[in-house]
């Protein structure tokens, strides 16, 4: 179903991080890195009884992986461990802390790097602005306040202090003040040539939604669900504003009151009903053919799409309340589908669901991934979904991918600790084979993303934790031909934890094979 990275690769030939894809990827991620700062650890902090240590939750903490033109790559892990913010990363729904993504060569985070030159010349407009008009006015403003000194403390060293003092913190304050608005300036710049650099982009790169009822907007009909991303895209069919009418129909109105009141000369009062006249002739037209869009819900376009995705036609007015849980998600497809998209995040798109609906879904998405060769990273906690839809299988823990591998390797012969355990606790259709498996139960709870632990992140729960994984970040390594995990208890000659010697640590030795950390 999908075209499958080299198999043979080795691991010290595969691009190091950082380096711009010029492989076969259809994305290419690089230590990408997303952490909410909740604050905390300042002096007000302190003051008001706040947390005393900043706290900043590290969803996403270096990861990076390939994903292939025409695959579906699943995404698993337990809930929190990063994934929907992953996900909404490599769209850039949330803006990554550090790290790259790049669509087809392109890198999507350096449309919201502010580029060196607005940040000078928005320093330099500040700096003017501060010389030739703010020190100025603190100087007049404190010049005021000096004769208020010396009237109330005589023409001493006191009111001169006073009113240094004074002229000093005006200009800081006015120093400061210019500062943050160069900064606004720097991004509102910023701001809009990201805008403008991802518009485009966006129509390739698109998300279906967990649920699909919240992300649906409940005045509007399926018809104009579908129709709104059509419209974004396509500018010839975008529909007049609103507030174009308002604007209008305000000029008319002043128009009117020049053009039929007596209070002008024949001269103004003729031109103004002149304009009158024509605004109306606009109006009149602009509202034609907004009649004539009523009718866009039987879009061709809309019509096919939800021909697509096994919606009836005849449901083009309803509202998304008027559907089941499955219909909504076939409109999240559609919708997701309307801008012919490359690559999907499909973000838990059937957990929402029931049992019965959710295959129906998954085989909709596989079908239209073969008849529109979409790339798909599927997200989901629920392994026996992963291991329906992907190719291959990337496992997370606590914001740091753990191991990688084509998806019957992953389930067949899991390497890395955290990945066992998740499988062994998949059940298996065939009671014999249930009745005798061995399972991994994990201890404890999953660690808070803020400030998760040091290492290895999984050594609070991992039963084969030594001390050395309390102090070493274990890279993702290629254990086994493009089966990447993250252990250093593992290596490509000792691969399976349990016959590694008591204490060794054979991953360590082995820093070469390392891809990424
Ligand atoms: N906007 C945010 N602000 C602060 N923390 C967030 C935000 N979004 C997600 N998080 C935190 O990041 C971690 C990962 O969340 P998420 O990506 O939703 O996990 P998953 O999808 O794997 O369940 C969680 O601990 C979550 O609380
Ligand atoms: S590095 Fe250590 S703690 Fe981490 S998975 Fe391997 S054995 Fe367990
Ligand atoms: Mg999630």
């Amino acid at each position: 179903m999908s075209q499958q990275p080299n198999s043979n690769t080795p691991a010290h030939a595969m691009p190091p991080p950082l380096e711009r894809g010029k492989g076969s990827e259809l994305i290419a991620i690089r230590d990408l890195k997303v952490h909410f700062d909740l604050g905390g650890g300042g002096f007000f902090d302190r003051l008001v009884g706040g947390s005393r240590v900043r706290r900043v939750v590290k969803a996403v903490d270096g990861v990076s992986i390939d994903i292939y033109p025409g695959e579906t790559l699943g995404l698993v892990g337990e809930s929190g461990c990063g994934k929907s913010t992953l996900g909404r990363a490599i769209l850039r729904l949330t803006e990554p802390t550090s790290g790259h993504v790049l669509f087809r060569g392109q890198d999507l985070t350096l449309f919201s790097k502010i580029p060196a030159w607005v940040n000078l010349a928005g320093l330099a407009w500040g700096g003017f602005v501060w010389v030739v008009w703010l020190m100025p006015l603190a100087r007049r403003l404190t010049g005021g306040l000096n004769n208020f000194f010396i009237d109330l403390l005589g023409d001493g060293v006191r009111a001169a202090l006073l009113t240094f003092l004074s002229y000093t913190g005006l200009s800081l304050l006015f120093a400061l003040a210019a500062y943050y608005a160069a900064r606004g300036i720097m991004k509102a710049v910023a701001r809009h040539r990201s805008e403008k650099g991802m518009r485009e982009l966006r129509r390739h790169l698109q998300m279906i939604f967990q649920d699909p009822y919240a992300s649906l907007n409940p005045r509007m009909t399926v018809g104009q669900i579908l129709a709104e991303p059509i419209e974004t895209f396509s500018p010839q069919r975008r529909r007049p504003r609103y507030s174009r009418y308002v604007l209008v129909a305000l000029l008319a109105v002043v128009l009117a009151v020049v053009g039929f009141t007596g209070e002008t000369d024949g001269v103004v009062r003729t031109i103004a009903r002149i304009l009158l006249g024509f605004l109306i002739g606009w109006l009149v037209g602009l509202v034609g053919e907004k009649f004539s869009r009523g009718r866009k819900d039987m879009d061709p376009t809309v019509v096919d799409l939800m021909e697509t995705v096994g919606l009836s036609p005849r449901f083009v007015k309803r509202y998304p309340h008027e559907f089941s849980g499955g219909q909504r998600q076939r409109i999240g497809i559609a919708r997701a589908l309307a801008v012919n998209p490359d690559f999907i995040v499909a973000d838990e798109p059937i957990s929402a669901l029931d049992v019965s609906i959710q295959a129906q879904i998954m085989n909709l998405m596989e079908r239209l991934q073969r008849e529109k060769n979409l790339t798909y990273l599927f997200i989901s906690h629920d392994l026996r979904a992963i291991r329906h839809v992907s190719d291959r299988v990337a496992v997370m823990y606590l914001g740091k991918l753990v191991e990688i591998a084509d998806a019957r390797v992953i389930y067949d012969e899991p390497l890395m600790p955290y990945t066992k355990a998740l499988i062994s606790a998949v059940p298996v259709p065939d009671p014999e084979i249930e009745a005798t498996r061995q399972r991994v139960v994990l201890e404890g709870d999953v660690p808070s993303p803020i400030n998760p632990p040091q290492g290895c992140r999984f050594h609070t729960r991992c039963p084969y934790a030594i001390e050395a994984c309390k102090e070493v970040v274990p890279p993702l390594a290629e254990i086994k031909p493009n089966h990447f995990a993250a252990c250093i208890r593992i290596s490509p000659e000792q691969p399976h934890i349990e016959s590694v010697a008591p204490g060794d640590a054979p991953g360590l030795r082995d820093a070469q094979r390392v891809i990424a950390t």
